[in-house]
């Protein structure tokens, strides 16, 4: 099927001083809601506020861990795919540039700062017009791209995406002296406690890090389309508006749309106001009141997408609480089941 991304590729500037035609300077931002090292800074250029984010593989695991030779977060920029999201969706990138530095060429990316609309750090729920909101817009952005081949490089394939938080990620963040806390610590914490806590969890999930192909396959053969990678609240917000405010696209792919569903439900479990079922059920229903025939594949492969949000997220399941738990084992076992 043909692709209609745009055919003009966005510039990507040679420096960041290029793109505001003059030397300036950040603030650091400290307080910031993110796990991956990236260094950002805030700059108001004109008496207008911008945040920069550096992207350099040497201090930023989640681009070693996920194989992001391509600096995803502004391929998908430059290649246009942010230009045909949904007028329902803000990314806030407004230019990038590259970072060249004695230890590498690496790149920053321009946003406009948004800080004032995001979701607030913590654990307070998500008011239910905004979790309906946020919902409803990623349904939008799947029914956008569904269906759609075309050239996917510099984006995250589906094997990677599943697998990333494997056992072998601690290894290698180990071996060149990493000491972020989530590789090097809790993810693999984690996985020694799941085999403790959820024993008949953990034989699916390492039987599926061994050999991933099996669930790869069956996914691959559900609708797919582009998916941003990583719905957590601490990337999202909303303005006033009412559109919704999507950042950190350090991860997007072309993946079942339910695995942005899964991943939300993982991993904003805290912050949900309704059950995750609920939000499971909403989601379908948002697809459907944007055109998508849900009929034929939606058994599978939200099963499977909850068995993958599993697989990426069992070592955090396993260091929280019993009832949380027991709901993801369960369905890491209904996904294997469907697997046979
Ligand atoms: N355009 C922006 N405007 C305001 N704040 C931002 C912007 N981009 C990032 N931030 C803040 O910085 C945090 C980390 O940025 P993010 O791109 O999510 O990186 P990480 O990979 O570390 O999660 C965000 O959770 C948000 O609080
Ligand atoms: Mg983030």
């Amino acid at each position: 099927m043909a692709v209609d991304l745009p055919a003009e590729a966005r510039r990507i500037a040679g420096s960041v001083s290029e793109v505001f035609g003059r030397r300036v300077s950040g603030e650091p931002m400290t307080a910031a809601d993110g796990k991956t090292g990236a260094r950002l800074e805030r700059v108001t250029v004109d008496g207008r506020a911008y945040v920069l984010k550096y992207l350099h593989r040497s201090e930023d695991w989640g681009m070693r861990a996920t194989g992001d030779l391509a600096h995803r977060a502004v391929a998908v920029w430059r290649d246009g795919w942010l230009d045909l999201l949904p007028p329902t969706i803000d990314h806030t990138v407004v230019a990038a540039a590259w970072d060249e530095r004695p230890d590498g060429r690496g790149a920053v990316l321009v946003m406009r700062d948004v800080g004032e609309h995001l979701v607030p750090e913590g654990d307070a729920e998500i008011p239910c017009e905004q979790h309906d909101a946020f919902i409803d817009h990623m349904a939008a952005l799947h029914a956008t791209f569904w269906g759609r081949r075309h050239a996917t490089t510099g984006l995250l394939p589906l094997t990677r995406r599943l697998t990333f938080f494997g056992p072998k990620l601690a290894e290698a963040e180990r071996a060149r002296g990493g000491t972020d806390p989530v590789p090097t610590q809790l993810v693999p914490e984690g996985w020694a406690r799941l085999e403790q806590r959820a024993p008949r969890a953990a034989e699916v999930v390492f039987a599926l890090f061994d050999e991933p192909t099996p669930l790869v396959t069956a996914l691959a053969a559900t609708p797919q389309t582009l998916v941003h990678g990583d719905w957590k609240a601490g990337n999202l917000g909303s303005h006033p508006d009412g559109r919704t405010i999507l950042l950190d696209w350090a991860v997007p792919g072309i993946a079942p749309g339910c695995s942005d569903l899964a991943w939300y439900v993982c991993l904003n479990r805290a912050r949900l106001p309704e059950t995750k079922e609920a939000t499971v059920e909403r989601y379908r229903a948002a697809l459907e009141r944007h055109g998508i025939d849900t009929g034929p594949w939606w058994h599978r492969q939200s099963t499977l997408s909850l068995l993958g949000a599993f697989l990426q997220f069992g070592w955090e399941k396993a260091l929280g609480d019993d009832e949380e738990l027991a709901w993801w084992q369960a369905r890491a076992l209904e996904g294997a089941r469907e697997l046979r």
